[in-house]
């Protein structure tokens, strides 16, 4: 068995938590904010104590690589340091230090692989800023929207390419952070599971099979700002009741698609905004997933047609863009089978399981076969200050880890 340092993985997770401390609770790590700079730095700065070769790309994605026998390809692994608002300590760096923790007892038990190991912590996965999520990885892959580049703004008005280049990434050459098919033997990532399977089943560490595919939109709402006490019922062109309806409507599309598909509107603006103003606009979130892609472009395009025709009934407008779209992937039958036999070595029962929220893995199968290790989390919650995963479950990720890149690092 390959021995990991527990004590000095469990510390860093615990260091980390501290860039981007919300007032009201958890983490609030934006993509390219400070906080997360700030984190990737200090992990950088971690990489470089370990003795890896440390590295950026253009666009701004922070690479440690320990060197095998031969020059390449390598293994990747990692995961991302940014959170949600409000965010726990655990979704994302996790998978950063449970992948530079092995990486480093490797290299002090000088144990070589024959390929080498590449640690990667992405920019901006979670999406809560930019209309854009697992941000990095689509760089690697190609598959960010580049002709957004120039006009993507977060909700403040900022721009992405100022954002990137106070970040220290250069915009103009994000191009060439693209990855090519071969450059990569595999991927593996290891997430906190965000679900409570691991913990009905009293399993510390899970195997994933595939990753859901999401859609996310934003739907505009337009109506006619006038008094709250004055306008008379049905003289109103009020935006709301039909987000209301809107709302409703997406509960009971994802409920009727099927158990696999979830559908949230996870962000409602009215404007102006205020008590006693009929709102001009209400702008709403919607996240669609499924693991199966045809599934999933049904139910979103059964509240599209449903948001487009409440308004017109009301005599509202309505403005729907998609933003976001990511691809359903079935984890590496090979990777799958390498984990299990990894899992088994370590006495570990290796139990398969899906994956229902998103991660880089979607876009890192545009260049090479992807896997996953899910570590149980405690009630199933995530996104959220309450998120917890136990140090002695982090650890069983690390082992399993360190078993399945071994291996992964060991053969052509
Ligand atoms: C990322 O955590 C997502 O699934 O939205
Ligand atoms: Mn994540
Ligand atoms: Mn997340």
């Amino acid at each position: 068995m390959i021995a990991v340092n527990a004590d000095r993985l469990n510390q860093r997770l615990q260091y980390l938590g501290q860039f981007g401390q919300a007032p009201e609770g958890g983490v609030t790590r934006y993509a390219l904010s400070l906080e997360e700079k700030t984190a990737t730095e200090t992990v950088a700065g971690w990489m470089q104590e370990a003795g890896l070769e440390v590295r950026r790309d253009t666009a701004g994605n922070l690479f440690g690589r320990l060197a095998g026998r031969q020059p390449g390809p390598a293994v990747l692994t990692g995961s991302h340091l940014d959170s949600v608002p409000n965010g726990g300590d655990y979704d994302g760096p996790a998978g950063v230090l449970t992948a530079l923790e092995v990486v480093q007892s490797l290299r002090e038990q000088g144990l070589v692989p024959e390929y080498p190991i590449e640690v990667v912590s992405f920019i901006g996965e979670e999406g809560s800023r930019f209309p854009h999520g697992l941000m990095g990885s689509s760089f690697l892959a190609g598959t960010f929207p580049y002709h957004e580049l120039e006009e993507m703004v977060d909700r403040q008005g900022t721009r992405l390419v100022d954002a990137l280049r106070a970040y220290g990434a250069q915009p103009e050459e994000v191009g060439s952070a693209r990855v090519s098919p071969g450059t990569y033997k595999a991927y593996v990532e290891v997430h906190i599971e965000q679900s409570g399977l691991l913990e009905a089943r009293g399993l510390p560490v899970g195997i994933v099979s595939g990753i859901a595919g999401m859609r996310q939109a934003r739907g505009v709402i337009r109506g006619r700002a006038e008094h709250a006490g004055a306008c008379p019922m049905d003289l109103r062109r009020d935006p709301m009741p039909a987000a209301a309806e809107v709302i409703l409507e997406v509960e009971r599309a994802a409920k009727e698609s099927g158990p696999t598909t979830r559908a949230t509107v996870g962000f409602v603006q009215a404007r102006p905004g205020a008590s006693n103003v009929i709102p001009a606009s209400v702008e709403l979130s919607f996240d669609i997933r499924d693991l199966d892609a045809d599934r999933r472009d049904a139910c979103v395009e059964r509240v599209r047609q449903f948001f487009l025709s409440a308004c017109e009934r009301r005599g509202l407008t309505g403005e729907w863009q998609v933003q976001h779209t990511s691809t359903p992937i079935h984890c590496h039958a090979a990777i799958v089978a390498t984990m299990e036999e990894a899992a088994r070595s370590l006495g570990l029962e290796p139990f398969l399981l899906p994956s229902g929220a998103v991660h880089d893995g979607a876009n890192v199968a545009e260049f090479c076969p992807v896997g996953m290790i899910f570590l149980r989390s405690r009630d199933g919650l995530s996104h959220t200050p309450d998120e917890y995963t136990a140090p002695e479950d982090i650890a069983q990720g690390a082992r399993l880890l360190a078993e399945t890149l071994w291996r992964l690092a060991s053969h052509a």
